[in-house]
């Protein structure tokens, strides 16, 4: 598997862990403020990144460019500070509202970069051990 496929699924579970904590700790406490922290880090961190490990482990010629590390970098720091940010603002924190508005710009450039990813030339994914021509 391509190293940015294998950091994306790494990166990914971490994000599942935290997102789960959060929902848990709402479902114990009772208090439901912070679900949309919850639910973005499960959606933007465990389910799209995985969604950008998958793709990336399906062409891993497009994986090998510079660009898919400098997307790996900025959606990651996005959401990253995303996140508890979001997290920290749903639960009354008004001062964090700049931080979530220009986090959420970050991790959209980095869905814009992925965007470049996909659509640059094409490329027939082919696993290994499987020939292509008959
Ligand atoms: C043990 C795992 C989980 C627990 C304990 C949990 C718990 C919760 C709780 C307490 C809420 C708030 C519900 C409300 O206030 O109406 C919530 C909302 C939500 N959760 Fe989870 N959750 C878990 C896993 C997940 C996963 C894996 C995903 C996505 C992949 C997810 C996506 C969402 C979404 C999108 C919402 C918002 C729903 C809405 O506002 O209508 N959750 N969750």
């Amino acid at each position: 598997m391509p190293r940015i496929a294998n950091l994306y699924f790494k990166t990914a579970i971490i994000f599942l862990i935290a997102g789960i904590s959060i929902g848990l700790h709402m479902s114990i406490s009772g208090n439901h403020a912070p679900t949309g922290a919850h639910a973005h880090a499960n959606l933007l961190g465990w389910v799209t990144m995985a969604l950008f490990g998958v793709y990336h482990a399906l062409n891993p010629r497009k994986a090998e460019k510079r660009l898919a590390v400098i997307q790996y970098v900025v959606y990651t720091f996005g959401v990253a500070v995303l996140i508890p940010s979001l997290y920290l603002m749903l639960s009354g924190n008004t001062a964090m509202e700049p931080i979530v508005a220009i986090s959420s710009l970050i991790a959209f450039a980095g869905v814009l970069m992925f965007a470049v990813i996909i659509f640059s030339g094409s490329e027939a994914a082919v696993p290994a051990g499987v020939s292509r021509a008959r």
